[in-house]
């Protein structure tokens, strides 16, 4: 009988240059084991993590994205980028949550310089995890392309999240309990339903009328929508100018 093929994730992994690369760096020269998957980006800080960069990651292949760091309150930079980096991964997780994709496969941990012993812990318990929850999109039921244009319309929606986020989402403390206080709150809540939710869904709707024309009934059964919802963004499209009618009176994205 042939042997199950096994599942070898794809992992890359955002690591700062001053605390969480060094940590890896310290792991490997110590020869401490860990799983061989994590594709390993060098950034100067973890805040230079854009949310555009993990939606892209998933959109192109991965199966989990880490993102290392300095220990809070230890970043190079003023002001501190891993309070940002840690802003976008709660932000990501809620997206991703909301395209399908299970939200740990998006994992933020500090490790500096001299943990090497951390950093190879932390990467066999995450190599673990991402293998127990199996390939993207498969595992979470999402035909390929779909999970791809679902991705490609959240990452088209990530200069106006920022712009959310900096005139609206003003974290009131600036600890790692705060932040995940504040976006695991109400007022985020609200926030994310109103500013960022039914731009989620629209840009949903594009994704599916870029691919092909369809009827408001097969966009609500693909979105898993109301009718009243579907026609709600629908009117809103059209009002911009982004969707029409052809000529089978089936809707198709309009030609920018
Ligand atoms: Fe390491 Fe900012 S320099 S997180």
């Amino acid at each position: 009988m042939a042997k199950a093929t096994e599942f070898k994730p794809t992992m890359v992994g955002f690591l700062c240059n001053w605390c969480c690369y060094g940590g890896a760096d310290l792991c490997g020269v110590s020869r401490f084991q860990y799983p061989p998957y994590l594709r390993v980006i060098r950034l100067m800080c973890s805040g230079r993590v854009d949310l555009a960069f993990i939606f892209r990651a998933f959109a192109k292949g991965a199966d989990a994205v880490f993102i290392g760091g300095c220990h809070l309150n230890d970043c190079h930079y003023d002001p501190e980028g891993n309070y940002d980096a840690l802003g976008n991964t709660l932000m990501a997780k809620r997206v991703l949550e909301h395209l399908g994709v299970n939200p740990e496969r998006l994992r933020l941990e500090w490790v500096s310089a001299g943990e090497g012993t951390r950093f190879a812990e932390v990467m066999n318990d995450f190599s673990a995890k991402v293998k127990s929850l199996g390939p993207l999109g498969s595992s979470e039921g999402i035909d390929t392309a779909e999970l791809k244009s679902r991705l490609e319309g959240a990452t088209d929606l990530v200069p106006y999240i920022k712009l959310v986020e900096r005139e609206r989402l003003r974290v009131p403390v600036r600890t790692d309990e705060g932040y995940r206080k504040f976006f695991a709150g109400d007022e985020f809540n609200e926030l994310f339903n109103e500013l960022i939710l039914d731009k989620l869904v629209m840009s949903r709707i594009m994704g599916i009328l870029r691919a092909k024309a369809a009827s408001a009934g097969e966009i609500s059964e693909s979105l898993g929508l109301a009718a009243s919802d579907v026609a709600r963004h629908l009117d809103e499209l059209s009002q911009q100018g982004l969707i029409r009618f052809d000529e089978d009176q089936t809707l198709v994205a309009a030609a920018v």
